[in-house]
């Protein structure tokens, strides 16, 4: 009896684990995003545009958003969003975009950074 109720208290612990796992880094990050971010391309109303499809969409292009002049401006140079634009984006918006009206959330680290970021690509 003793040794069943061991075991069934290891295996609690191994699902927790399982259980805590299955949110990948990136989407907690993504919460602090959240306030202004959907991944809904249908959401209207956001303070920013959606962040659906971002691999390889080209800049201030999400339907029915009106991005600052400085998107306009990048939209009209035909860039796109890659791995390292989003990240020097997340650490210097004015380096990749100048004038535009984005500030990142304060106290993101270059590991939570690149975790949203990942996590973005995929969506
Ligand atoms: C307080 C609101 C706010 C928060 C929080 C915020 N953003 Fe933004 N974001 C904006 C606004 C507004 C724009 C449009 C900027 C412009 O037009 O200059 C934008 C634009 C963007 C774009 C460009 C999208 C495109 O269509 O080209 C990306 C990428 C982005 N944000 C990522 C993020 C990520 C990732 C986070 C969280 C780590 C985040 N943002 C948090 C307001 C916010």
């Amino acid at each position: 009896m003793r040794a069943a109720s061991a075991a069934l208290i290891a295996f609690g612990l191994i699902a927790g684990g399982a259980v805590q796992a299955q949110e990948p880094a990136g989407a907690t990050v993504f919460k602090t995003c959240q306030s202004c971010h959907s991944l809904d391309t249908a959401k209207a109303g956001m303070a920013g545009p959606h962040l659906a499809g971002l691999n390889g969409r080209v800049l201030g292009s999400a339907e029915g958003f009106d991005y600052s002049p400085a998107f306009k401006a990048a939209k009209a140079k035909g860039l796109a969003w890659d791995r390292e634009r989003l990240l020097g984006y997340l650490t210097d918006p004015d380096a990749i975009v100048p004038g535009g009206w984005m500030s990142p959330p304060a106290g993101l680290n270059a590991a939570d950074r690149a975790a949203v970021v990942d996590y973005l690509l995929k969506q």
